[in-house]
């Protein structure tokens, strides 16, 4: 969703602006747009709809320079992508500059009342209001820039991180959190904001993660906090450990043909960190929590959202079949209206790549406030989920640029097996040598993964066959019904082929009408020594029968379905709790295909967002 970028020291800012928001890209946008403080003491904004080089040709045409700047990538809520509704957006002098990523809900009002005192908008936004409102602040005697946002912010209603320059304070930018991330990047001499930490990752080693209801002043020498009520905040400055190369393509054509080949190496990551040598899981400081919680829990309830949903959904299954706890799913967006009654000693398990995502967060709250503790599974160090939570299981997964989530989607799939494990052992429902034997099965998962990405070409050729298709139905049971529901995900996402997953079981109740010979229905078969394969290949024959076109994900060894399908796609085998782990990276490698040969720009699919930080 929209990114933020700022600039305040010696350097031309425009050049490092468009670095920032490049390299925020993956966040999706439909415009984008930067504010400079000229030497001339003007303020300066450019904005182009569309892809960042059209603002980069803009300012060639008309280049801006200057030492103190916003830059904004705006993904459209309010108002249609035009040049008017992008950011930054200005008050009616052009004395102040806003970029804004959130939602402020109350702007209808405060449009009102300052239309009323004669203030004139430009466009649909809800982020223009600030602006205004600062500038009104001012008028009414305000003598101080950080009072009036200050005061503004204590009137705006919604969620925000923002970017905020001044034409007449030369050498300072402000910035403001709540609800949305924010960061500042302290430098040598020079100070950044940006909403994401690789933004920034090859300028500064040294961040400040803004919380909730702070004022940012930054000047070239150093940044000063406070509350909306003035009260100052001692910054607590943090060392970046990521490399500059983890937000790097290193040699891929895409972000995500990378990422899924980094899926060996980082669940290897995760499990060096969580099992020892001796096979026994420990999940470091998330422990105290989960053990504490796993002896008394009545029931385990998990949050999340998009393919966190999903990876929520194979969670469940392990953690019910290895600890006996009941365990139910929810989407953030369902769970924070439906008015949820939840057992005493429930144990809300929030997962998020981004730990932003606006709905988990608000259900994480709700949880809390009926007295539950979390544990919070994310891939982002410090995020807003993270700080919200009572633990954390981090994935480790290092960013993740592609809007369609791979490898934290794996890494999310391996921390509940570790999760349900370790859970497991404490209620004494798993015994030493299970959780042993479980633990070097899960070993095994990289390589199998590693076999399905040399074989990678067989992939690229089943996608020639199917690529020009308009719809695939994708089917799977039990542990690999989520998979099913994540490879169709994956496929409509980038490629823009529609694509339904289904529970094999469910394909009689409907979707059995639309199969014909012109329909690709890709069938997860493996492993084959569970009772739900026999199920799977009955299923399958319903297709076959109506002559359905059928590529199948089977194990090496598979001899039965070969013969019914028209493609196969042979994965190596584990035992049925881990297969998802395998079977989605043939699913991620096919809608990656698909999607190529559709000519789909990959990396920043249409209408997508990275991390989706409005309800
Ligand atoms: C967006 C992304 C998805 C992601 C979902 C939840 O829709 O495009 O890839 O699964 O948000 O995001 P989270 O960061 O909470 O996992």
């Amino acid at each position: 969703m929209c990114g933020i970028v700022g600039y305040v020291g010696p350097k031309d800012a425009v050049p490092l602006l468009i670095e920032g928001l490049k390299r925020l890209e993956y966040r999706g946008y439909d415009s984008a747009g930067v504010a400079v403080r000229r030497a001339d003491g003007a303020l300066d904004v450019r904005k182009c709809v569309g892809r960042l080089s059209n603002l980069e040709e803009a300012l060639e045409a008309a280049p801006l320079a200057g030492g103190l700047g916003i830059g904004h990538t705006r993904w459209a809520t309010h108002g249609e992508p035009s040049e008017i509704n992008s950011h930054p957006h200005i008050d009616c002098s052009g004395g102040v500059a806003v970029v804004h990523n959130g939602i402020i809900e109350n702007y209808l009002e405060l449009r009102a009342e300052l239309e009323a005192k004669g203030h004139v908008f430009r466009s649909q936004t809800d982020t223009e209001a600030l602006p205004h409102l600062i500038e009104e602040i001012l008028k009414g005697g305000e003598t101080s820039h950080a009072g009036a946002i200050r005061a503004a912010l204590r009137r705006a209603r919604g969620a925000y991180a923002l970017g905020i320059v001044f034409r007449d304070e030369p050498g300072v930018l402000y910035a403001a959190r709540c609800g949305s991330p924010l960061i500042v990047g302290v430098g040598e001499g020079e100070q950044y904001i940006a909403s994401d930490v690789p933004a920034i990752l090859n300028r500064v080693k040294k961040v400040i993660y803004l919380n909730d209801g702070e004022v940012a002043e930054l000047r070239a020498s150093g940044a000063t906090l406070s509350k909306l009520d003035g009260t100052p905040v001692v910054p607590e400055v943090k060392t970046v450990t990521l490399r500059a190369e983890a937000a790097e393509r290193a040699g891929f054509e895409t972000f995500m043909l990378k990422e899924i080949h980094e899926q060996p190496r980082v669940l290897r990551t995760l499990l060096d960190a969580h099992v020892g040598k001796d096979g026994v899981v420990n999940l470091g400081p998330a422990s105290a929590l989960i053990d504490e919680a796993a002896t008394g829990l009545r029931r385990v309830l998990i949050l999340s959202c998009g393919t966190a949903y999903y990876a929520g959904m194979y969670g469940r299954l392990l953690i019910e079949r290895w600890t006996g706890i009941p365990c139910e799913t929810d989407l953030g967006s369902e769970f924070r209206y439906r008015g949820p009654r939840l057992p005493e000693n429930t144990l809300v398990v929030a997962v998020s790549q981004s730990g932003e995502t606006a709905d988990t967060l608000a259900s994480v709250r709700l949880a809390r406030k009926m007295g539950c503790k979390v544990l919070g599974i994310c891939n982002v160090p410090g995020s807003t989920l993270l700080r919200e939570s009572d633990a954390a299981l981090l994935t480790q997964a290092g960013p993740e640029i592609g809007v369609a989530s791979t490898k934290a989607f794996t890494a999310q799939l391996m921390a509940f097996a570790l999760l349900a494990i370790r859970m497991g052992r404490v209620r004494g429902a798993l015994d030493a040598r299970r959780e042993r034997e479980l633990t070097e099965e899960l070993a095994r998962i990289p390589d199998g993964i590693h076999r399905v990405l040399d074989k990678q070409d067989d992939v690229r050729a089943v996608s020639q066959k199917y690529y020009e298709c308009f719809n695939a139905l994708y089917l799977g049971r039990r542990f690999n019904y989520p998979v099913a529901l994540e490879g169709a995900l994956k496929n409509k996402e980038i490629s823009y082929q529609h694509a339904e997953g289904y529970a094999a079981g469910e394909m009689k109740h409907g979707p059995i009408a639309l199969i014909n010979e012109f329909l690709p229905v890709v069938c997860l078969c493996t492993p084959t020594a569970d009772e739900v394969h026999e199920k799977v290949v009955s299923n399958l024959k319903e297709v076959e029968a109506r002559k359905g076109r059928i590529i199948a994900v089977v194990a090496e060894s598979d001899r039965t379905i070969r013969g019914m399908a028209q493609d196969v796609i042979p994965v190596p085998e584990t035992i049925e709790e881990f297969s998802p782990m395998i079977n989605v990276v043939a699913l991620q490698l096919f809608a990656y295909f698909n999607a190529k040969l559709r000519g789909a720009d990959i990396d920043k699919p249409r209408n997508l967002a990275k991390s989706v930080t409005v309800e």
